[in-house]
């Protein structure tokens, strides 16, 4: 696959069974917990790997901390967090590097093994299939309100948890029956979903108020809650999408919202969602029917109430 892809993850064909996916992810704090936010660096970091149905094997950790002013307690806590989260994945930390940096950041680049024959790629999403979305968006909204001091407890173990959880049930779920996916990340639903749109040459039609969301997240934004990011996606993409006059202003925010270790975007058939719907239930993934998928329009997107 060649580098300027969609795709989440760079693919490198080792022999007719075995393909390697690498990705590579860091982050900022997104809560105030040590061991949480090194569990979201770890789990978002695999992300990449899952949603081209891959399996993560081996990581390697990358870390920025201030070690001169830094509390060497927290910087342990935020390792064993990662390093948790790693082996719920199954996945051996073989190394890594560490950076003196005034600003904390974690991740971990990551390698994947996948069958060739069975790489889920963002650009194969069929007209007439149904998009399937597997965790709620606003953890970019969540996030800035707990910055801001103004997100209740409630808020931030519902963000927390989400962001924690691996995209490993939804992927393995999606193999041989997704003809498309993605990670909903840094460009927020919507950006996602049009790189998807792009890459498969369609247009992707959003049902809005189908579009699952975290707790508070509508009345957090429609009260000015948004981060520099949710700005920038809504002004790159507006010349990408045609929305419904009904579709509410707060919506219409949330669906830009940078998330963090977000949900996948995948491109379902019809005749096989009822039976992906139990299996994802099955397996405790949440997955909501989102929209679905149209031919070629003038735009990449169409957004509707
Ligand atoms: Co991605
Ligand atoms: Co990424």
């Amino acid at each position: 696959m060649s580098p300027d892809s969609w795709d989440d993850a760079g693919v490198y064909r080792i022999s007719a069974k075995v393909a390697l996916a690498q990705t590579v992810d860091f982050i900022t704090p997104v809560v105030d917990e040590p061991q949480d936010y090194g569990a979201i660096a770890a789990a978002n970091s695999l992300s990449d790997v899952y949603a081209m149905g891959a399996k993560p094997t081996v990581a390697l950790s990358i870390i920025c901390f201030p070690s001169e002013t830094g509390d060497l307690n927290v910087l342990r806590e935020i390792v064993r967090g990662g390093a948790a989260k790693l082996r719920e994945a199954g996945v051996t930390l073989l190394g890594g590097h560490s950076v003196r940096d005034p600003e904390i950041k974690f991740g971990y680049a990551v390698t994947g093994e996948v069958d060739p024959k069975r790489i889920v790629s963002i650009g194969g999403a069929r007209r007439g299939d149904l998009l399937v979305l597997t965790k709620p968006i606003g953890t970019g909204i969540l996030a800035t309100a707990l910055k801001r001091g103004v997100l209740p407890r409630s808020g931030i173990e519902a963000m927390t948890a989400s962001m924690k959880t691996l995209n490993r049930a939804a992927s393995e779920a999606m193999r041989g029956v997704a003809h498309a996916a993605t990670d909903v990340t840094g460009f927020g639903l919507l950006g996602h979903a049009r790189n998807m749109a792009r890459a498969s040459r369609k247009t992707l039609h959003i049902w809005s108020a189908a579009v699952p969301l975290l707790p508070g997240a509508l009345e957090l934004v429609a009260g000015g809650i948004a981060s520099a990011g949710l700005k920038s996606n809504r002004d790159g993409m507006s010349s990408e999408v045609v929305w419904a006059d009904a579709v509410p202003e707060p919506m219409r925010e949330a669906l830009f919202d940078p998330q963090t270790s977000g949900g996948l975007l995948m491109s379902i058939p019809v005749s096989k969602a009822d039976a992906f719907l139990k299996t994802l239930r099955r397996k405790k993934v949440e997955g909501a029917v989102i929209g679905e998928v149209r031919p070629q329009g003038r735009r990449a997107l169409e957004v509707d109430a």
